[in-house]
Order: structure tokens, then C-alpha cells, then sequence
């Protein structure tokens, strides 16, 4: 193994698009060895330029995830924080996404991510420090029609971070949470593309027209930075908080979830679905969660 760098190294996955990519920029200029992973090589070669190291990871190979830490703990000797962050949304009626469909949606979302933890955490513990930080969402608090299988992922994510948090405790181990609401990303297109093909023949398209339309029109979300930033504050101090979560809809929305009961809740739900659809379409949206 190298040397231990002098300079603290943090591993961010999903790097190739979104917030992930603004997290290595941010990491980058708080002055940390930043490795970027993602399955396409070729999307993170701006991040190459700025002066991250890049590294190929599908969090649902379990080889290229040893591969990839192992690399870091040869080059760097050391890793100071993972930053969990590669993932997507499927959507589409319970009844109709495909179980294949429902289980890869685990595989990458909760699965391969706490392979990956278990991979770097040998190194934490032996040094009685890092951080693990875990991309939630809003959505793994709250939830809504059509995106059921996506919010099972988050509300996994959200038990799993805080049994963790507990156990890896004593051995000097962060774990936080962070959860995005509404932020401009490749994530809406993607989830707007597998909803539609789950949806063809669907009986619930006075759901899943709306909720594709909404995917579609998600022009008025937060920049990526603002998730960055979080991330940013997260690792600067020795104490992080449990939980971080921007921009302002992410903090509306859960909170009101907590506030009403699940029959309030549900008719939130359906008038910002209605109304949310209602601007997308007469081009006057706003953001939506
Ligand atoms: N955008 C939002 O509104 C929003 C809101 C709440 C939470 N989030 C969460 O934030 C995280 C980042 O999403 P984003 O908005 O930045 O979406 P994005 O632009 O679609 O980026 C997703 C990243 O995940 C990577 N990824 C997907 N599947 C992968 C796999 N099998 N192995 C390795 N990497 C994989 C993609 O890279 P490759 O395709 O190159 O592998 C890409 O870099 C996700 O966990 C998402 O659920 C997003």
C-alpha cells in the first residue's frame, strides 16, 4: 500500500451526470484528492481536466466496485469519506413495472451501495475515522403514486443509514444523510423514459400521463450545487448531522408529511399532481417534489 497521501481522498459514485458531478467539483475546490466513479468513463473526462481521478464502477458488479477501492487504497493509502451517490428512479404503477425491473431498481439503489460501504469500511474503522454519505431524497421520507418502487429504495436507504450510523459509531465512523428534493439532472428524464415503458398498456394513465408530462417538464428544479454544498458542509466539520436537505421543497415537503395524517397527505398529493401538470402544460411551472 502507498504511502498515506497527505491530502484527505473521498470516493463520490455516480459521477458521470448531476449531482455527483458537482460534488467532485465542489470536493475538488475544498482541496481533497477526489476520485469520481460511474460506468460511462467518457462523461467524466471534464472532471479528468479539473483534476479528479476517474475510475469505472456499476454498483450491481461487485468485481469493479474491489477493483475500483482497491485502486484508491494502492495509489492513496488512505480514504477519508464515500460519498453513495450513483442512482436512478424507476416509475410506473406497482401493478405494472416488472419485478426484473423492481429488484435491479433495489440492486443499484440500496444493494450495491452498501456493498460498496462494506468494502471501504475495513479501512475506516482501522482508522478510527471517515464518512459515509448517503444520497436519500426527500422521497425517502415521503411519497407519492407511480414512483413506488423508487421510494421503497429511499425509505431502505434512509433505516439502513441510521442502523449503521449506530454501529459504526465507536469505531469513529460518520454517517449522514443527505436529501435532495427537486434538482436539475439527467434523473427525471431517465425516470420519465422508464415510466413510459412500463406504461403502454396501462389501466392508471390518469396517473402516469401527468406524472410523465411532470418527469418531463422538471425545468424549474435546484441546481445540483446546492446538494454539493451539503455534502461540502458535511465533510468539513468533525460532528456532521445526521441529516442535510436542501433546497427548500425537500424541507416543505417532509415536513408537512410529518405534520398531517396519511389522509391529508394523500389529498396534498393529488391536487399538486393536478395543479403541477396543470402548469407544466400552459408552460408555468413550478418546482415540484
Ligand atoms: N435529481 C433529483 O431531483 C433527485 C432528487 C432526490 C434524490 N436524487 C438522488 O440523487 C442521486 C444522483 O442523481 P442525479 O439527480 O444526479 O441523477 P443523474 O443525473 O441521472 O445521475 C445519476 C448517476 O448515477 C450513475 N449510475 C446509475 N446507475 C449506475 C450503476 N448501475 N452503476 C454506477 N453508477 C450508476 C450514473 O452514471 P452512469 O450512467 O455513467 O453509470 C450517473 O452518474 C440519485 O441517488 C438520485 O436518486 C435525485
Amino acid at each position: 500500500m502507498a504511502e498515506h497521501s497527505p491530502k484527505k481522498v473521498v470516493l463520490i459514485t455516480g459521477a458521470s451526470a448531476g449531482i455527483g458531478k458537482a460534488i467532485v467539483t465542489k470536493m475538488l475546490q475544498e482541496g481533497w484528492t477526489v476520485y469520481g466513479a460511474a460506468r460511462r468513463l467518457n462523461q467524466m473526462e471534464d472532471l479528468k481536466q479539473a483534476g479528479a481521478k476517474t475510475l469505472f464502477i456499476d454498483v450491481t458488479d461487485e468485481a469493479s466496485m474491489a477493483k475500483a477501492v482497491d485502486a484508491i487504497l494502492e495509489a492513496e493509502g488512505r480514504l477519508d469519506a464515500l460519498v453513495n451517490n450513483a442512482g436512478y428512479g424507476s416509475y410506473g404503477a406497482l401493478e405494472d413495472v416488472p419485478v426484473d425491473e423492481a429488484r435491479r431498481q433495489f440492486e443499484v439503489n440500496v444493494f450495491g451501495l452498501m456493498r460498496l460501504t462494506q468494502l471501504v469500511l475495513p479501512t475506516m474503522r482501522a482508522a478510527r475515522s471517515g464518512t459515509i454519505i448517503n444520497i436519500s431524497s426527500m422521497g425517502g421520507r415521503i411519497w407519492m403514486p407511480i414512483g413506488g418502487w423508487y421510494h421503497a429504495t429511499k425509505h431502505a436507504l434512509e433505516v439502513l443509514s441510521d442502523a449503521l450510523r449506530m454501529e459504526v459509531e465507536p469505531f469513529g465512523v460518520n454517517v449522514v444523510v443527505v436529501q435532495p428534493g427537486a434538482i436539475e439532472s439527467e434523473w427525471s428524464g431517465i425516470s420519465a423514459d422508464n415510466l413510459e415503458a412500463s406504461s403502454k398498456n396501462s389501466v392508471y394513465r390518469f396517473f402516469t400521463e401527468p406524472m410523465a408530462r411532470i418527469l418531463r417538464g422538471y425545468t424549474s428544479a435546484a441546481k445540483p450545487s446546492v446538494i454539493a454544498d451539503a455534502v461540502a458542509t458535511a465533510l468539513r466539520v468533525k460532528k456532521p448531522r445526521r441529516r442535510y436537505r436542501a433546497p427548500f421543497d425537500a424541507k416543505l415537503y417532509v415536513r408537512l408529511h410529518w405534520l398531517f395524517p396519511d389522509s391529508v397527505w394523500e389529498m396534498i398529493l393529488k391536487s399538486r399532481i393536478r395543479s403541477t401538470d396543470k402548469q407544466v402544460k400552459t408552460g408555468k411551472q413550478e418546482v415540484h417534489g
